[in-house]
């Protein structure tokens, strides 16, 4: 089997209203002066809760956790994930339970994501202000708790970055080659935010398999270029143990990864990216937030500006809308 043939044949539930549109930045073309057409998939609508990247990692995760026969998703994250609001409400739409684990305290009033979890009534625990290492050791403890109560939980570790969670991406790229193909469009370049570096992995995974169509840009928001390297070649082992499908590559090869936005780490605005999300909303309409995609969206008009060859640019939009009303 191909790879298209391999990820056809995996365990999904679908969710997102795919292909999720790509469209035209022709203002931010004539600011930049730039010499290639400048897209940007809108992978921020991807039709389920506030919309954004996870919707598509959760399409294969609970599609794993439904033939495993389990029924209840626990996720795992801060108070303002965008992973734990979409999984409650991508479980609410492929009606299966969803059970959130924060590490924070409880907050007395709630903002952002914590209202979209409030409407969605999902059951939440708050482990109080750990890192993320703490809270992925509390998990095993979470999990027995619901096996004790007669429940067959499924665990999404680390974020949604999983072998299994990263697919999403590698099928966004079969996905992104077909629309190019259908109408016509000539872009080279691919422009994603690396956090955990599964959207990286799916990208760099999936782009290999089909033989390198796109060059993958990669602007990390968290990690120096090593260490994001490092998450993304363990995920792309994961992929490729589910699908027996030979990576003979080294990322470091595959992509240019770059960590000269990502300023002094995340969720810590640069001047750049804090002022980002107000010039891209007011020239284009299109609302990103302060983590994620305000530091992507530096990285590739900086990167534009430099000068893109071989071919034009889009940049992928992650999403995060239900975190922007949290951080102002
Ligand atoms: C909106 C948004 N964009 C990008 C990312 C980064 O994705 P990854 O951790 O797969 O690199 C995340 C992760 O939570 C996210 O919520």
């Amino acid at each position: 089997m191909n790879f298209e043939q391999v990820i056809n044949s995996l365990p999904r539930q679908l969710l997102a209203p795919l292909p999720t549109p790509i469209q035209r930045l022709a203002a931010s073309e004539k600011i930049l002066d730039s010499p290639v057409k400048l897209y940007i998939k809108r992978d921020d609508l991807t039709g389920v809760g506030a919309g954004g990247n996870k919707v598509r990692s959760l399409e294969y995760i609970i599609g794993r956790a439904k033939a495993d026969g389990c029924d209840i998703i626990v996720a795992s994250g801060n108070g303002q994930s965008n992973l734990c609001s979409l999984a409650a409400a991508c479980a609410a739409r492929a009606g299966i339970k969803c059970l959130i684990v924060h590490n924070c305290e409880k907050p007395d009033t709630s903002a952002g994501n914590s209202i979209l979890n409030d409407l969605l009534d999902v059951e939440r625990i708050y482990i109080g202000d750990v890192d993320s290492t703490r809270r992925e050791e509390y998990m095993p403890l979470v999990m027995q708790v619901l096996k004790d109560r007669g429940q067959n939980p499924y665990l999404i570790r680390n974020g949604a970055t999983t072998g299994c969670g990263a697919l999403g991406y590698a099928n966004a790229v079969i996905e992104i080659r077909d629309q190019c193909r259908r109408q016509n469009l000539e872009i080279k370049h691919i422009f994603a935010p690396g956090g955990n570096g599964g959207i990286a992995a799916g990208l760099i995974y999936g782009n290999a398999m089909l033989g390198f169509p796109f060059k993958i840009h990669i602007i990390s928001v968290e990690d120096d270029t090593p260490t994001l390297t490092k998450h993304i070649e363990t995920t792309i082992a994961e992929m490729r143990r589910i699908t027996a499908l030979p990576f003979d590559f080294q990322v470091k090869d595959c992509a240019d990864i770059s960590d000269a936005y990502r300023g002094e780490g995340w969720a810590i605005n640069t001047d750049q990216s804090r002022q980002m999300v107000k010039t891209f909303a007011r020239t284009e309409g299109i609302y990103i937030e302060n983590v994620y995609t305000s530091k992507l969206m530096v990285g590739f008009e900086d990167m534009v500006k430099k000068g893109l060859t071989g071919g034009d640019a889009l940049v992928i939009h992650t999403g995060g809308f239900g975190s922007l009303f949290s951080q102002y």
